[in-house]
């Protein structure tokens, strides 16, 4: 059961100087977060419905998954018209009507942008195409002739993040480069006319009032002279971490510079987050440095298994390489991509982040929130993954066809379990699809979710969501806890993290055994009872507790 101790106000304000250096950041899938036009795919018109509901959950900015017009061959990472809303999602009207209604009830919008490909129904691909070999319009992209005696072997031994050749030959016989599926060409990046377009891009969604940009791909803009073959090397993982010759290229740097230049001339620190892997977290930083971007995804933290050794050497590695370039760390703990850490935790430690068994869910969904008041207790800024406060877990038993991830299909199971954690969100207790909407969810929800529905765990002092809820009031009333960029480890157990921040301290008990410690102060909250006799408290298996001092 959740203690909550206190019932503090929210007293932030999402336009303060340097919002974004501890904001709370939710992803919006859009698809899967509420259909307001009753065609069981979530939309716009449905995000903006339960604004509300993200306001009183406590969170200061909402990042959207793509919206983009686009065949959808990659649930929207397929861009055809960058300045268009896909049809399914609604228009340009709504994003607008959107835009205003968050920033009415102070809650910030970042949209994501997707930089490294387009569709392939993007009109300058579809030219590129028409116009055959030799059109200054390839140029755009990287079209070349292939190997072999008839060109009938790719240009080089690259392989798709999704599995197969990164390359597809047209019927002209040259072949084009995709690093994701053969429906997202990638751009050529030396090309000035790429971009010229991305910094209009850029301005357009910045003049439509947006607060910032999620950057799909970051380090994947600029490939190595020539394109080498890999050689030997070991082919991808979904977005790993290995040194590549078409990821995390210095090149792409300069990219960067020039977008912080448009991000600065308009007011109210616009800000842009890099998805980008790369090697180590020091590589990770220099996209953050003054004059680039203004935050990196940590996947290094996602990665982390329930663990207080590599949990706290993630922790000082990530505030060691941000405080040089003095960007905050950040921290996450799910998304769109990988399985959610309820079930990662439900499974034993190294397995990835893609795991296609249940595990023991109790277990998992108790680490889970003991992991998110970790999390949120850390200096800089977090983000969520819609559902999460619910503590869903992934789905890990869809039926095959009912699949969309472009991996599933292409990588023959070594990725593609993205659908799990992609299943529309459950809002009450009844309905076709638990309030999603009224046609029913585009991937089928379990029916055990009813009971994780927002309406069944609003008010329950027990429930996962009131633990965010409470969370999240208790940091927007200590600034301490997402402020800074150093935390001081005091002595504790082995399995057991106890970390300072000014008055405040967050024990995190890591083992599967409860451990006694002192009562630091005033209990905040914890993830699961904890028990206080006097300077003592016994806090249990698998639960963080927050303390003012
Ligand atoms: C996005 C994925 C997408 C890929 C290609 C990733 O980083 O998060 O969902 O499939 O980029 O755009």
């Amino acid at each position: 059961m959740t203690q909550h101790l206190t019932a503090p106000a929210h007293t932030r304000d999402s336009t303060r100087p340097g919002w974004w250096r501890d904001a709370v950041i939710y992803q919006v899938y859009p698809r899967s977060f509420a259909d307001g036009n009753g065609d069981g795919m979530g939309d716009l018109k449905g995000v903006r419905d339960r604004l509300p509901y993200l306001k009183d959950l406590g969170v200061d900015a909402v990042w959207l998954s793509p919206f983009y017009a686009s065949p959808q061959a990659d649930a929207g990472y397929d861009v055809a018209d960058y300045r268009a809303i896909d049809p399914m999602f609604g228009s340009l009207l709504d994003a607008d009507a959107l835009i205003r209604d968050a920033h009415a009830l102070g809650l910030r919008i970042i949209v994501d942008l997707v930089p490294n490909h387009s569709s392939d129904r993007h009109e300058w691909f579809k030219r590129a195409l028409r116009e055959g070999p030799g059109s200054p319009l390839r140029a755009r992209y990287h079209f070349r002739p292939g190997k072999g005696k008839n060109g009938e072997l790719p240009p080089n031994d690259w392989e798709s993040i999704f599995g197969g050749p990164a390359w597809t030959r047209t019927e002209d016989g040259e072949w084009y480069l995709h690093l994701f599926a053969p429906e997202q060409p990638d751009f050529n990046w030396e090309h000035p006319a790429v971009a010229d377009e991305f910094r209009s891009i850029l301005r357009f969604w910045l003049d439509m009032g947006v607060d910032g940009f999620r950057v799909d791909v970051a380090h994947g803009l600029i490939k190595a002279d020539g394109l080498p073959d890999l050689g030997g090397h070991d082919q991808l993982k979904l977005l790993g971490n290995d040194v590549m010759p078409f990821f995390d290229q210095d090149g792409v740097h300069a990219i960067y510079r020039s977008w912080r230049k448009i991000l600065d001339e308009y007011p109210g620190e616009r800000i842009a987050v890099a998805e980008a892997w790369t090697p180590t977290v020091e590589r990770t930083a220099n996209y953050v440095r003054p004059d680039e971007l203004h935050q990196a995804f940590n996947f290094q933290y996602l990665g982390t298994a329930w663990d207080a050794v590599e949990l706290r050497a993630v922790i000082d590695l990530s505030l060691d390489a941000m405080r040089p370039v003095g960007a905050p760390a950040t921290w996450v703990l799910s998304n769109h991509d990988v399985t959610r850490h309820a079930t990662r935790f439900a499974n034993p430690a190294g397995l990835g982040t893609q795991i296609r068994t249940a595990g023991d869910r109790e277990l998992g969904l108790r680490r889970a929130r003991a992991a998110t008041l970790l999390m949120l207790a850390l200096p800089g800024s977090a983000y969520l993954y819609q559902g999460e406060e619910l503590g869903l877990p992934d789905v890990t038993d869809l039926p095959d066809e009912v699949r969309q991830d472009p991996s599933f299909f292409r990588a023959a199971g070594q990725d593609g379990f993205r659908d799990g954690c992609r299943v529309p969100i459950p809002w009450t207790v009844d309905g076709p699809s638990y309030g999603f909407g009224s046609g029913g969810s585009w991937l089928p929800q379990p029916d055990s979710w009813a009971a994780l529905s927002v309406e069944a765990q609003t008010g329950d002092p027990g429930s996962t969501l009131e633990l965010y809820r409470s969370a999240l009031a208790v940091r927007r009333a200590r600034p301490e806890l997402g402020a800074g960029d150093a935390v001081e480890w005091l002595d504790a157990p082995d399995g057991v993290l106890v970390l300072r921040r000014g008055g405040f301290v967050c024990v995190a008990n890591t083992t599967s055994e409860p451990v006694t410690l002192p009562a630091y102060g005033q209990l905040l909250l914890a993830s699961s009872t904890v028990r206080v006799d006097g300077d003592a408290a016994e806090v249990p298996a698998d639960t963080t507790a927050w303390w003012a001092v």
